[in-house]
């Protein structure tokens, strides 16, 4: 059995996959795998550890003959023809709840940052420009009892939610099915999406990115939003109209926005780098040493049961 992986990840996926005799591929270079590369890398390759900067649509898929399961190092799975890859008999594997707390407190990381303006706080200090406490210096927002919007209470969204809930904040959501678990646990309430963004001071992000989802926060839902409102966005940038969200930032219309991810990645655009109130990370979400091991381990065991025809761990298609 032979498996190939788009590029270096935790030697823990390697390491599973030697153990059970299997032959391992790395792409050595140290940038995003392109199509053509990833088609000649995986050409004799059973299974293969994708990336969510790889896109594997149809034209790839068609041009792996032996493939019968792609473990994606990702929860998100848009980079994927899942439907298509069921078609030819490829399974698709995810790695969900492991990079839930990493996603979460990433999520909580931004929010803080927005509301209390830590970037600029940051700035000044680092450009000599502080010169002492004041009354009036960069005011921010307090938490207590304030209205945090969840769009998608899913894995992610509610784990947010209780981090926001131990700051004293009350949470709605806007999700497709009931949560009662979680109403009953944080006291949560499912609104319509319109009557989030109208009450919410601050709106976090966590659905999938699909064709449902596409622009889901749009030009006329996003003049809904109070004027001090905070948007956090750890999603996928295509969630949101990103250049309407631009334009209002711009025009002081919310209070600021916290990205974690961007429009057509990894291009950012130029026009928000220049916003101050723009919190920017470089899409960190599982970005710690715990989320990424197990992610390794996960996507590993995924490959290793398919290949062993027997159920993957967490399929996705
Ligand atoms: P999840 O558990 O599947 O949660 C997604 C939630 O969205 C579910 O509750 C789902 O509702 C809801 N939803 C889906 N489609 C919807 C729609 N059309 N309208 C309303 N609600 C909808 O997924 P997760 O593990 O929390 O991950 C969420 C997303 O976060 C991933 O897909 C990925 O894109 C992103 N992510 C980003 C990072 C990062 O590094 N920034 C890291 C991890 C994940 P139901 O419960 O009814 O199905
Ligand atoms: C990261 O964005 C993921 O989907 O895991
Ligand atoms: C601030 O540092 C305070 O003591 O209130």
């Amino acid at each position: 059995m032979k498996v190939f992986i788009t590029r270096k990840i935790p030697a823990l996926a390697e390491e599973t996959l030697i153990n059970k005799g299997v032959g391992v591929t790395v792409f050595k270079k140290d940038r995003s795998i392109t199509s053509d590369e990833l088609i000649k890398g995986a050409k004799n390759a059973d299974g293969i550890i994708s990336l969510l900067t790889d896109k594997i649509d149809k034209n790839v898929i068609d041009q792996l003959p032996n493939c019968k399961v792609i473990a994606n190092y990702a929860v998100g799975y848009n980079n994927i023809d899942i439907v298509y890859a069921g078609e030819k008999g490829i399974v698709v594997t995810n790695t969900p709840d492991i990079l839930t707390d990493a996603t979460a407190d990433i999520a909580m990381a931004l929010m803080l940052a927005c509301a209390r303006r830590i970037p600029d706080g940051e700035e000044m200090m680092r450009s000599d420009k502080f010169v002492g406490w004041k009354p009036q210096l960069l005011l921010g927002i307090e938490l207590r009892g304030k209205t945090v919007g969840i769009i998608g209470a899913g894995r992610i969204g509610q784990e947010t939610a209780r981090r926001a809930k131990a700051f004293g904040t009350n949470i709605i959501y806007y999700n497709r099915s009931l949560k009662p678990e979680f109403e009953k646990e944080t006291g949560a309430k499912k609104v319509s999406l319109n009557k989030l963004l109208k009450t919410s001071d601050i709106i976090s992000l966590h659905v999938p990115l699909n064709d449902k989802t596409m622009h889901m926060l749009n030009s006329e839902n996003m003049e809904l939003m109070k004027e001090r409102a905070i948007l956090i966005n750890t999603a996928r940038g295509e969630v949101v109209d990103e250049k309407y969200l631009i334009k209002m930032l711009r025009e002081k219309r919310i209070f600021s926005a916290g990205f974690d991810v961007y429009y057509n990645e990894p291009k950012v655009n130029k026009a928000l780098l220049k916003l101050k109130n723009a919190v920017l990370l470089p899409h960190l979400g599982s970005a710690t040493f715990e989320a990424r091991d197990g992610m390794a381990k996960l996507a590993a065991d995924n490959i290793l049961n398919v290949l062993n025809t027997k159920k993957a761990i967490t399929p996705v298609n």
